[in-house]
C-alpha cells in the first residue's frame, strides 16, 4: 500500500477476535504493518499477568486453587507490561516474550484470565493504548467488550486440526517439542474456559466479519481484510 493511500485510512481501531491459535496475532500484525498501525496482542498481557502469577507462586504448579486475593494485592500495587522492538514483552526492563509463549503458561492463561480482576487490570491498559488511535488489538473480547465500538470488527476462526498443526510448528520452532495431544488437549480446554468464563466470554460479535482461515494463506487474508478496510471507508488505490 503507498504511503498516500495508508494515510486515508482513518483514525480507526481494528479489532480481532477469535479462537487460540488460528493465526490472529500474525495477521494483526501484517494489518497494522500495511496501514501503519500500532499493534496490540492482548493475550500477550493476560500470559503476563499469568508468569507473573506463577513466578509469585499465586498459581499452583499442579492442581489445585489460585490465591486470587494475593493476586489481586499485587495486581494493585502495579505490575508493569510492555511491548518493545518487534512487540516484544517486557515487564520492566526484563524481556518475557519467550516465557509468555510456553506451555506452561498456556496451559494455566485461561484461569486467570477468567478473573474478572485481572480482566479489569488488563482492560484498564488496553483502554488507554485504544485512545491514541490507529491500533489494531487481537484477543477474545475486543469487538464485545473492550471496544464494541471499533469501526472494524474480524472474528478469526480455523479448524481444530489446522490450528493444533500450527501452536505445534511454532512451539517447535521455539525449540519446545510438545506431543501433538498435548496441544490439542491446551487448545480445546482454552476454548472451552474462555468461551463459558462469566465475564466477557469469547463471542462473535454481531457486527463482525468472520473469517475462516483453515485453507487460506497470509497473502490471502491480508488482502481479504485490506479489501474489506478499502471498501468500508471508500478508499480507492492505484485509480
Ligand atoms: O491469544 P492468546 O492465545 O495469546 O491468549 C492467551 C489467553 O488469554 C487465552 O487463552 C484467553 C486469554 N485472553 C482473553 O481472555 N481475552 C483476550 N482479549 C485475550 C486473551
Amino acid at each position: 500500500m503507498t504511503k498516500e493511500t495508508m494515510n486515508k485510512v482513518p483514525d480507526i481501531i481494528i479489532a480481532i477476535d477469535g479462537y487460540s491459535a488460528t493465526g490472529k496475532s500474525t495477521l494483526a500484525k501484517l494489518i497494522a504493518k500495511e496501514f501503519g498501525f500500532t499493534y496490540l496482542d492482548s493475550g500477550a498481557m493476560y500470559r503476563a499477568v499469568t508468569l507473573f502469577a506463577m513466578e509469585q507462586g499465586f498459581v499452583p504448579k499442579g492442581e489445585g486453587k489460585i490465591d486470587e486475593k494475593a493476586l489481586q494485592d499485587a495486581l494493585d500495587k502495579g505490575f508493569d507490561i510492555s511491548f518493545g522492538e518487534g512487540n516484544k514483552a517486557f515487564t520492566g526492563d526484563r524481556c518475557i516474550e519467550s516465557e509468555i509463549r510456553s506451555m506452561e503458561v498456556s496451559s494455566h492463561v485461561s484461569p486467570v484470565a477468567a478473573l474478572p480482576f485481572v480482566r479489569a487490570f488488563v482492560d484498564d491498559k488496553l483502554h488507554a493504548w485504544g485512545r491514541r488511535g490507529r491500533v489494531v488489538m487481537d484477543g477474545r473480547d475486543i469487538g464485545t467488550a473492550v471496544f464494541p465500538e471499533a469501526q472494524l470488527k474480524l472474528f478469526v476462526t480455523a479448524s481444530d486440526e489446522v490450528r493444533a498443526q500450527r501452536r505445534y510448528d511454532e512451539l517447535l520452532s521455539k525449540g519446545q517439542e510438545t506431543p501433538m495431544a498435548d496441544v490439542m488437549a491446551n487448545l480445546k480446554e482454552r476454548d472451552y474456559i474462555d468461551s463459558h468464563r462469566e465475564t466477557n466470554p469469547l463471542r462473535q460479535a454481531a457486527d463482525a466479519f468472520v473469517l475462516d482461515n483453515s485453507d487460506m494463506n497470509l497473502h490471502e487474508e491480508l488482502v481479504w481484510v485490506k479489501g474489506l478496510v478499502m471498501g468500508l471507508f471508500r478508499i480507492y488505490e492505484g485509480v
